[in-house]
Formats: structure tokens, C-alpha cells, sequence
């Protein structure tokens, strides 16, 4: 089990928690989709679940050690290429220049950025942009893959194009995490966390 939550809540201001605590496990190859309304702590979920923030309530238990994720508001290097943003995790892992190139390509094409490979970072769009990220996370064959708002930014059409490669994301084996408020991602999950103030 990549990360256990045991009555975890958050407070930023002392005796102001979020959420009520939730208890849950994030499993290897399933997709749990975080909802609620704005502000009501779903980043800071994420970053709890990633070790980023250390829960004022509860206790985490965490397994793996890889974990990927994906920002709200996409950063990448504004002078490298797309190609580059996918290949580069792939080269890192171990693999020659060329094959990580070959699979860096397949993945463009699963997130609809077959045409857009040399285009640099900067000149990408924010909805492109979004979707390199994603498959830059894909190519670092996460264990725990946590994405904030994958389809905030993206028309209908490319959003259920990214909730499908989501989902085949999961059947590779890794936890994912999903903050969002898009009703067809929230299907696209085997859990729904829904975190409710606290009263
Ligand atoms: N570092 C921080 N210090 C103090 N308060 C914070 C901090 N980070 C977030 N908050 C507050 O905690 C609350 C939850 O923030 P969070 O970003 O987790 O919400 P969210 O559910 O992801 O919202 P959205 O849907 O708008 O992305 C917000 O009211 C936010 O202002
Ligand atoms: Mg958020």
C-alpha cells in the first residue's frame, strides 16, 4: 500500500481544521479522485499524501518512495522542447537517448501532442502544457501519482481523452491521486474522497 491515512486532518491555523479526518488507503493501481468545494483542502490532501506537509491530525504511513506530481499550474523548462520534458525521466531511469526518445514520441501521441514534440515549453499552450506534465509524470513510472486539476484547463473533448489515459496510467500499477472538479474525472475513479468542513 503506497500511503495509509489514519484520521488525518489539517490545520494551518491552530484549532481550525479543514476537513473532518478522513481514514483511507490509496492502493497500487487504483485512481482515487479528491472533491469538494475550492479551497476546501484538496492541495493540502495531495501534499500530505506526498509527505510535503506533515498533518497537524492523524497519521500517515507511507511505502514507496517514487512519487510524481502533476501542479494545478503546469512548470516546465521554457527553452526545452516538449520531446525533451518527456524523454528526459526515461534517460534518467536508465534508458539509451534514442529509446527514450522513441517512448517519450508514443506518449506524446496517447496525450494528443504528436505535432507539438519540438516545440519549445514556452511556446506550448496552458491546456498543452497540462497534458506534457501529465505525460512526463507517465514516463517517471510513479508509484504514487498525485494530479491537481488535470482537466481544468482543457475543452471537453481533450478532457475525456486525458481521463482515459488516467485510467490506463493506473492499470500500469501506480497509486493515483486526482483533485478535481470535473464530474467525468470523478467517474473515471474507483474512490471518491469527498472532504466536508468540519462544522
Ligand atoms: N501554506 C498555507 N498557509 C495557510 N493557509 C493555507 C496554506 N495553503 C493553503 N491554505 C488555505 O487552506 C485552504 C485549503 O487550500 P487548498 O489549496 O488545499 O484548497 P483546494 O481544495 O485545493 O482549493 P482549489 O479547489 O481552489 O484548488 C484554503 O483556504 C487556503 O487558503
Ligand atoms: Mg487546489
Amino acid at each position: 500500500m503506497p500511503v495509509t491515512f489514519e484520521e488525518v486532518s489539517h490545520e494551518f491555523h491552530p484549532g481550525r481544521p479543514l476537513f473532518r479526518p478522513i481514514s483511507c488507503s490509496f492502493a497500487a493501481g487504483t485512481i482515487t479522485g479528491v472533491v469538494g468545494p475550492s479551497g476546501c483542502g484538496k492541495s493540502t490532501l495531495l501534499a500530505i499524501a506526498a509527505g510535503m506537509i506533515r498533518p497537524s491530525v492523524g497519521t500517515v504511513t507511507r511505502s514507496g518512495d517514487r512519487c510524481v506530481w502533476v501542479f494545478q499550474n503546469p512548470h516546465g523548462v521554457a527553452r526545452r522542447s516538449a520531446l525533451d520534458h518527456v524523454s528526459l525521466p526515461l534517460v534518467a531511469a536508465g534508458r539509451r537517448r534514442r529509446d527514450a526518445d522513441l517512448d517519450a514520441e508514443r506518449l506524446l501521441t496517447d496525450f494528443g501532442l504528436a505535432d507539438r514534440a519540438d516545440v519549445p515549453f514556452s511556446a506550448l499552450s496552458g491546456g498543452e502544457a497540462q497534458r506534457l506534465m501529465l505525460a512526463r509524470a507517465v514516463a517517471a513510472a510513479p508509484e504514487l501519482l498525485l494530479v491537481d486539476e488535470p482537466t481544468a484547463q482543457l475543452d471537453r473533448p481533450m478532457a475525456a481523452h486525458v481521463n482515459t489515459v488516467i485510467a490506463r496510467l493506473a492499470t500500469a500499477g501506480a497509486a493515483v491521486v486526482i483533485a478535481t472538479h470535473d464530474a467525468d474525472t470523478r467517474r473515471a475513479c474507483d474512490e471518491v474522497i469527498r472532504l466536508e468542513g468540519p462544522r
